[in-house]
This record gives structure tokens, C-alpha cells and sequence, in this order.
């Protein structure tokens, strides 16, 4: 099956083109292209997401993604004239679909009539959970290609994206990605599963017991793991988003053993120890699955308080603060996942969302799990393929695909708190 993927949840754009075989049972992807444009210049400036700059951005770079994301599989068919005519019929549906995206709908008039029904089997988009002004961009750019080229939609749960994305670690797909970790992807995943999906808006442990049954067994009861990342890293005045930032510090922290030491000391850990660089693990050791961030953005900030009266020039200990703040975010997802996994008797566990592309992370976890779950799978998605992008959310729509599991254009809409 070979399906068109678009994703506009948040601040990137992306339309990928995924083919998938092996149905519910062992669901494998060949990534065939995978467009993604980070807004993250635009919003910097403003230290977060901007809605409505998101919804303007999408609009105005789909019809370049697609038109990408097709000419790289050779899906791309130049009609030798611009057929307006076959258009016409679709021209009043069209307009009312993107009443709202004027922008979108005179790019979409000028182009799509330029080219041949590509041959897809499918359109998969995101509608939820994310900022419903720039989910509904990629909803209605969906509904309107459907429409006009007479293609079934399946509309995709975002977290089941970040999920799928850890079935996209193939050698095939990495091929054409830096190389990390393909491979062992072609076994069929046991059950059940424990996936751990940590982004900028969610942290939840979900247990799935088979491919499209998921069950949310914790979650975080206020700030996001990611959203721990860039709220801390703004109080270090690091840009947006924090959570690269806060890691790329993190490493010079840990460099420096290698160049100072004193009496089995490394220099950052003596200053640790003498400004009393310590933060709590909100959580650890509570008896159920869920998480809360907010207890340790309150300690980031008095801590920088304390250290601020005491003169003390902050700049020069970032890498220290921020691998306690990575630690202290890492140990508690690690222990918890754990806990449950073992609680749960999970035979694979998966790691999902913008923040997996954190290297401690993934690193830590694969040492804890071969350590005390040797038995059980640890799946991670390709790092280049944590944070958002359409090629997960192709992969998810091929889960529903095969149950025949559409939405009617016209029923089609974003949700933005969408569950799982
Ligand atoms: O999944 P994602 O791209 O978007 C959402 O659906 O939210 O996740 C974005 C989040 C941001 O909070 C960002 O700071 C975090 O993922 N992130 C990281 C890293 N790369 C991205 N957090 C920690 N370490 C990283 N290397
Ligand atoms: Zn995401």
C-alpha cells in the first residue's frame, strides 16, 4: 500500500510518502520520501509556538512539500497541459473546504490541475492532538486532495505517529538517513508493549496489547517532559526549543572529566557539590505510572534564585545545572517505564516523541533495559524521525488503512485534544 502522509500538528510542515506491507500482524515501511520544514526560526523570536504564524507557515509552504515529496518517488506526473477543466467540477467543494486557507486555495488552484492522479493508494493526516489552527491546515489540504483525486482518507492519532516512528528504524529507511541504529526492526514485536511518548505537549505511558490497542496507564499530571526541557532551558535564557539546548550543555558537562580532575573529582562535579546543584525526581517512587514536571521547573527557578543572591555568575555553571536538569527528567521517565514494564510483564518497550531524540536518554534506557530486562525488546525510533514529521503519521495511517478504516471528506475534522 502506498499512502500520502501529511502533518501539520505543531511548527513543522511535512508530507511523506510511506509504503507499508505486512498487515496488522508484522507492519513494515519503506520511507519512499519525507518532507519536513521546521518553523522553529519564526517562532524563536517569540519563545514558543505562535498558533496563528504556525497556520499561516503551513499554508504557505504545502503545495511546495507535496510537490517535493512527490518529484523524490517519481509520483509526479506533469499533465502535458494544465487540465483547469477536470478541476472545475471540484471547484465549488474545494473553495468551501478552504474557506479559511485563502492562501492555500489559490496554490492549490495552480497546481494541483497541473498534474496527474498520483498513484497512492491512500491519505493519511494528522487531526489531533496538537494547536487546532495548524492541524485544521493539513486536515483540509487532506479533505481537498481527496476530493479532487478520489482518494480514501484515514485520519491519524499524532501519538500513534510516535509510536509507529519505531518501526521506521529499517536499513532501507536509514539508507537514506545518517546512519544510527537499523536493523533488528524486521522482527514481528511481541505483546504486550510499553510504549514511553515524551514530546513538548504529552508524557504517557501506554500499554498496547496489540497494534491499534492502546491503553494510557499514566501520564503526566501537568507540565510535559518536553515542556520541562524548554521551560527550564528559557530560565537559563537558552533559546528555543530547550530541549536540544538543555542536551548539547549537558555534554559539556561531561567532557570535562576527561580534562580535569582532583582527588577522583571532575571540576563540574566539585562545583555541583559546592553550589548545591540538586534537583528533585518529582514522582519516583510513587505507586502509580504517572508523572509531574512542574515541582522541578519550580525548583530550577530557586535554585537560580539562591544563586543569583549569592553572586553567582550563572553563565558559568550552564552545563552543570542543565545535566542536573536532564538527569533529573531522565531518571524518573526511566524508572517509571521500568517499573511498569516489569509491573506489566511488557515483552517490547518503545520510546516515542520529540524528546527520544535526547542521546542520554536513549542511551541510559538501553543500558537499563539490558540490565534488568534482558529478555524484553527495547525499540527507539531513528533519532532524525523523533520529532514530528509526516512519515510516522503514514505509518500510522497504514494501521487503520487495511481495516478499511476512513473518514468521509466531508466528516473529517482536527481535534486538538485528541487521545489515544
Ligand atoms: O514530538 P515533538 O517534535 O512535538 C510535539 O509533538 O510536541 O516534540 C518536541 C519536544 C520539544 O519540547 C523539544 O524541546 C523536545 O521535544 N526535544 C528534546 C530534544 N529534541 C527535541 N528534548 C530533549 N533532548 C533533545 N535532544
Ligand atoms: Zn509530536
Amino acid at each position: 500500500m502506498i499512502i500520502l502522509a501529511i502533518e501539520t500538528s505543531c511548527d513543522e510542515t511535512s508530507v511523506a510518502v510511506v509504503k507499508a506491507e505486512g498487515g496488522l500482524k508484522n507492519p513494515s515501511f519503506e520511507i519512499l520520501s519525507n518532507i519536513v520544514l521546521s518553523q522553529i526560526k519564526i517562532h524563536k523570536k517569540w519563545g514558543g509556538v505562535v498558533p496563528m504564524l504556525a497556520k499561516r507557515e503551513h499554508q504557505a509552504n504545502l503545495i511546495p512539500i507535496l510537490k517535493k515529496a512527490l518529484t523524490k518517488t517519481e509520483l509526479l506526473k506533469p499533465k502535458p497541459t494544465s487540465d483547469v477543466g477536470s478541476l472545475n467540477r471540484h471547484r465549488k467543494s474545494v473553495s468551501a473546504i478552504f474557506e479559511r486557507e485563502p492562501e492555500l486555495l489559490e496554490q492549490f488552484l495552480k497546481f494541483i490541475p497541473t498534474i496527474e492522479i498520483p498513484k497512492i493508494d491512500a491519505i493519511a493526516v494528522t487531526v489531533g492532538p496538537g494547536l487546532e489552527p495548524a492541524l485544521w491546515v493539513g486536515v483540509n489540504f487532506a479533505r481537498a486532495l481527496a476530493t479532487v483525486w478520489n482518494k480514501p482518507i484515514v485520519g491519524v492519532n499524532h501519538m500513534e505517529g510516535h509510536i509507529v516512528a519505531s518501526r521506521l528504524a529499517t536499513k532501507s529507511n536509514l539508507k537514506s538517513l545518517p546512519a544510527g541504529e537499523a536493523g533488528k526492526i524486521s522482527k514481528i514485536m511481541k505483546f504486550p508493549a510499553l510504549a514511553l511518548l515524551v514530546s513538548g505537549g504529552h508524557t504517557e505511558l501506554v500499554l498496547i496489547k496489540k497494534w491499534g490497542d492502546y491503553k494510557i496507564i499514566g501520564q503526566t499530571r501537568d507540565d510535559a517532559a518536553g515542556e520541562a526541557f524548554d521551560k527550564t532551558a528559557r530560565m537559563l535564557e537558552l533559546p528555543y526549543p530547550g530541549g536540544p539546548q538543555i542536551a548539547k550543555q549537558a555534554e559539556n558537562f561531561k567532557k570535562y572529566p576527561l580534562t580535569f580532575r582532583m582527588g577522583g573529582w571532575t571540576r563540574r562535579e566539585m562545583e555541583r557539590e559546592a553550589l548545591n546543584i540538586h534537583l528533585p525526581r518529582p514522582m519516583i517512587d510513587s505507586k502509580d505510572y504517572d508523572f509531574s514536571f512542574s515541582g522541578l521547573k519550580t525548583a530550577v527557578l530557586y535554585m537560580l534564585r539562591d544563586m543569583k543572591e549569592r553572586h553567582v555568575n550563572i553563565g558559568d555553571f550552564t552545563p552543570t545545572i542543565c545535566n542536573e536538569i536532564q538527569q533529573a527528567i531522565i531518571d524518573v521517565l526511566i524508572a517509571k517505564t521500568i517499573r511498569a514494564a516489569k509491573e506489566l510483564d511488557a515483552k517490547s518497550i518503545i520510546l516515542g516523541g520529540g524528546v527520544a531524540a535526547n542521546k542520554e536518554l536513549r542511551a541510559q534506557m538501553k543500558k537499563t533495559v539490558k540490565d534488568e530486562l534482558s529478555s524484553t525488546a527495547l525499540y527507539l525510533p531513528p533519532s532524525k524521525l523523533t520529532t514530528d514529521n509526516a512519515a510516522m503519521i503514514g505509518a500510522a495511517g497504514y494501521l487503520h488503512a487495511i481495516k478499511k478504516d476512513f473518514t468521509k471528506a466531508e466528516k473529517l475534522s482536527a481535534k486538538g485534544n485528541l487521545s489515544l
